[in-house]
Order: structure tokens, then sequence, then C-alpha cells
């Protein structure tokens, strides 16, 4: 049957209309995918990628490059919007059950969920960001190579620290190179030549300059989270190894990249201790049922190719430093801000096999944990010694178990079911309830302490044998050293 004249005019003028808008559309999502930045041109090649399609790809860590997530990304939008009573769902532990979670169940949004337009607004922004904000991978990639240990350090502890972790790394004969960030005149050049003569090949980089990738602000003398994903992101390296300063490796770093979690995930992020609330806002915003086979991450050390995940390491940093304010009260500064972005652009992440395992030292049958060993990716070799609460014992106490008790590093408890991270383990942060001295009284608590109750406590040469004739060696004692230099000077001068 013919058409009508009118009509036929009618349908051809829509077509051509739908035609504009289609190509309009197309030519903005892709400009606003590769937004121009200040200091960035137009990328010169467009990947072309399916994303007409726009599906959701279950096995997102395996595509292989950035910009092969263009689809993926675009998908993401599409997906059924979560409240939080629906992501509080995912997690039933029951009532009674004593699960170590971050964050005081008396903290406001921990009490009262948080409402849902407030989760939307949140949501909207996040996903406004990585379509339209993120700088091209294009842009950038030449900027990056190989693989290397990012540290970042600033103020003299954490110099001292490091000097444990470069000594360590000449130990093991790594070929590893260093890649040391600091903040303006937070370390002088006579601390950067002194670093550099422990370990080559070591490099520098000042976060405050403008060469910088992406800039930020440092606020205060204090530990400024900020700097740990600004680290990731303006580091030379291609695979960056993000490890904090009091964390020594045990093996050689450069061997984690050959393990098959990295190989297939491209990225290894390490548990902590704590899980995430299942009425977290972190969970709904990025539309991510909470998990009760996951503990929170632990930053102190992680994985990452830049190669693959440039805009999730865009997407972490920007939750971290943008939408920090918000965020820092219910995520721990950058460390979970990893976790949450690769939640958020639905990719999973390289895990290891084993959590966690407490190192501490037993005293009048009281264990007291000050560090985490850290496992190889793949099986049950330690591969990192994290000093989380070390920092924080009194001297006396520390000098007290190496002189008198044979060592700071003597035992250990781990749980059992370290390879199922659904198994709940009653973990929990006291103080130190040792009598270390003949006059100890209760009142003066000296030392934090992480314990596994109900597990039983090994000795840590099981493990990691001649572990703390090791560390004396590493010169991990400094602040010991210091105290007694510090007394014979004040002895001399008196
Ligand atoms: C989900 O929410 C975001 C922002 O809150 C919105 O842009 C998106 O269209 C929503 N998706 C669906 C499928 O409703
Ligand atoms: C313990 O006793 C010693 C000497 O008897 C004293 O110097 C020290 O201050 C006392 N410490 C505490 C915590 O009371």
């Amino acid at each position: 049957m013919a058409l009508p004249r009118q009509p036929k005019i009618l349908l051809a003028a829509v077509g051509l209309v739908c035609i504009i808008g289609l190509f309009t559309f197309r030519l903005h999502s892709r400009d606003a995918f590769f937004a121009t930045r200040p200091g960035y041109l137009s990328p010169n090649r467009i990947p072309t990628l399916s994303q007409k399609t726009g599906q959701l790809d279950p096995e997102a860590h395996k595509l292989p490059s950035a910009d092969s997530f263009r689809a993926h990304f675009n998908a993401l939008t599409r997906v059924k919007n979560i409240t939080v009573a629906e992501a509080k769902a995912g997690c039933h532990w029951p009532q009674d059950e004593d699960v170590n979670f971050q964050f005081s169940a008396d903290a406001e949004w921990v009490v009262t969920d948080r409402p849902d337009d407030e989760i939307n607004s949140r949501r909207k922004a996040w996903q406004e960001y990585i379509q339209g904000k993120m700088i091209p991978w294009e842009k950038v990639k030449d900027k990056f190579e190989g693989r290397g240990v990012v540290i970042l350090a600033g103020n003299r502890d954490t110099a001292m620290h490091l000097k444990v972790v470069l000594r360590r790394l000449t130990m093991l004969r790594s070929k590893i190179p260093m890649e040391i960030h600091y903040w303006g005149d937070e370390m002088n050049k006579a601390t950067r030549e002194d670093l550099a003569s422990l370990y080559q090949p070591t490099s520098f980089n000042d976060l405050s300059q403008p060469h910088n990738i992406i800039q930020v602000k440092k606020d205060g003398p204090f530990i400024n989270f900020q700097l740990k994903t600004a680290a990731l992101i303006n580091s030379k390296f291609a695979e960056p190894l993000l490890l904090d300063s009091d964390n020594v490796p045990v093996l050689d770093p450069a061997t984690l990249y050959d393990s098959h979690v990295y190989q297939e995930y491209g990225t290894v992020f390490w548990p902590d201790i704590a899980r995430s609330w299942p009425q977290n806002p972190a969970w709904a915003i990025t539309n991510t049922p909470c998990r009760m086979d996951e503990y929170e991450q632990e930053s102190g050390q992680l994985m990452v190719g830049k190669q693959r995940y440039w805009y999730h390491l865009q997407l972490a940093a920007w939750l971290n430093n943008e939408e920090g304010k918000y965020y820092n009260e219910f995520l721990l500064g950058d460390k979970d801000m990893f976790r949450f972005a690769w939640h958020a652009l639905k990719t999973s992440y390289g895990r290891p096999k084993k959590w966690l395992t407490s190192v501490g030292v037993l005293n009048d049958d009281y264990y007291c944990g000050h560090s985490f060993a850290q496992y190889h990716p793949d099986d049950g070799r330690v591969a990192f010694l994290h000093g989380g609460l070390a920092k924080s014992t009194a001297l006396e106490v520390m000098r007290w178990n190496k002189e008198e008790k044979g060592g700071y590093f003597r035992h250990y408890k781990r749980a059992p079911t370290d390879e199922d991270p659904a198994q709940i383990v009653h973990v929990g942060i006291k103080f130190d309830g040792a009598t270390y001295k003949p006059n100890h009284t209760e009142d003066f608590k000296v030392a934090m302490c992480t314990d596994m109750r109900d597990l039983e406590v090994g000795n840590l040469d099981d493990i990691l044998p001649g572990w703390e004739k090791e560390y004396e060696e590493l010169g991990g004692y400094w602040m010991l050293e210091q105290e007694t230099t510090a007394k014979q000077t004040l002895a001399r001068n008196n």
C-alpha cells in the first residue's frame, strides 16, 4: 500500500532527525568520555568498540586495556539501582554473631540508614565522573613503564621505616626499581641521598610539583590519605606495587607479578581484619549488595596494572580526593576506595588465597598482635610483614620484649579457615594486659593489640623462621636505638 505524499516527507524528515540525533549523541558521548582537561588534547585515535551493545562484561577483569572497558562502563548506568535496604539484604549474619565491623555500632549511619535520595545523588556523581571527566589513557600511556615499588614517605619516622624496607630489598637481592614519593620540603636532599645510598635503582617524585598528572593538596602534618592514590597514579611505573613504609617485604616483591592471581586479574588487593557494615552507604552507591565473603582492603600493599585499570584508579582517586569528605565518614581514607571503585565498575579484583595472620607476642598468657603477615597471592608463603600497631607501642614495652623476653616477633595467630573469607573469626582490638614491669598498674595502658579470640597461639619461627634476628639486623629497632642515643646524650650533658 502506497503512503500518501505528505506522510512520506514527514517520515523522511523524522528519519533524518533521528540520524542526526544519533550522530550527535555518539559524538557527545565520545567527547564526554574523553573530556578535554587543561593540558590534555583530544586523542588522535578513538578506540572502536562495541558500544552499541554496551553489555556489562561479567569477566571485565580480563579486558585487555583501559579503553576496552568503554562498552562495559556505558552499561553501568543501565544497571538496576539498589537501595540501602537492598544492599543490606546481601549480608545476613545472625543478630548475635560477633562480626568485626569497621566503625562503631554507634556511628550515626550505622544506627540510621542513609536516605535513598542521598545514595542516588552520590551514585549519579560518580557515574557522571566516569562518563565525562577522566583523563584518557591515550594521553598518558607513554608516561608509564615497567614494574616497581611505590612508597609514600614523608616525615622523619617514615624515612626511618623506609630504610628498613630498602635494606630488606638489598638483603633479598631484589632488582625491582623503587620510587619514593614525598611532598615538597618534607623530605630534604640529604635524606633522599641517604635513602638512595641504601638501594638502587631508587628514584624520587615530589607530589607537590606541577608535572604530576593529578594534583593533590596536602592538609596538615598528619597522614594524608589522598597522597597514596596520587602516588600510585603519578608513579612512572605501568605496574606499580604500592607499599606502606612500615611494611617489610618478606619475599622479593618482583616475584609477586608472576603469581597466577596477578596474571589473571591484573590486580592484587590484600584483605584487612575488619568487614564493612551492611548499611555502609558505599554498597548501595556502587550498586553492590553487601558481601559476606569479603573483608575490607588493607592497602599497606597492593598491585595494579595501569594499562588495564587506568580509569578504575582515577575513580578511586576521585572518591578519595574530590569526594573524600563524604566517604571518609564510612571508608577509612584511601584503603577502601580501591575496593569500592572496582565494585562500582563491576570488575573483580585479585585477592590472595589466604587471609592475613596476626603476628605479635605472648606474655603471661596474654597475646598481643601488633603486625599483620600478608601472604603470597597464590600460596602459604608470607610475603609482607606490616607493622600496623607496632608504631603505637610504648618503647619500654618493645624494649622489655626484645631484651628480656626474647623478641618482639615471637608468636602468631592464624585462622584454620583462612582460605574461606566467609568464615567469621572473632577479632578484637584491646590493650596489652601483660605485666611488663613489676610496678605495672592497670591504668597504664602501653600497647594496642589485635587478638583473634578462640585461636591457638603459634611460634612465629614455624612460619617465619629467624625473623626476629633478621628484623634486628635490618635496623628494625631504630626507635630503641634512637632512645638509647638520646639518653646517653642527656646523661653526658648533665
Ligand atoms: C540509576 O541511577 C542513576 C543516578 O542515580 C541514573 O543516572 C540511572 O539512570 C539509574 N539507572 C536506572 C537503570 O534507573
Ligand atoms: C616503676 O618503678 C621504677 C623504679 O622503681 C620507676 O622509675 C618507674 O617510674 C615506675 N614506673 C611506673 C609506670 O610506675
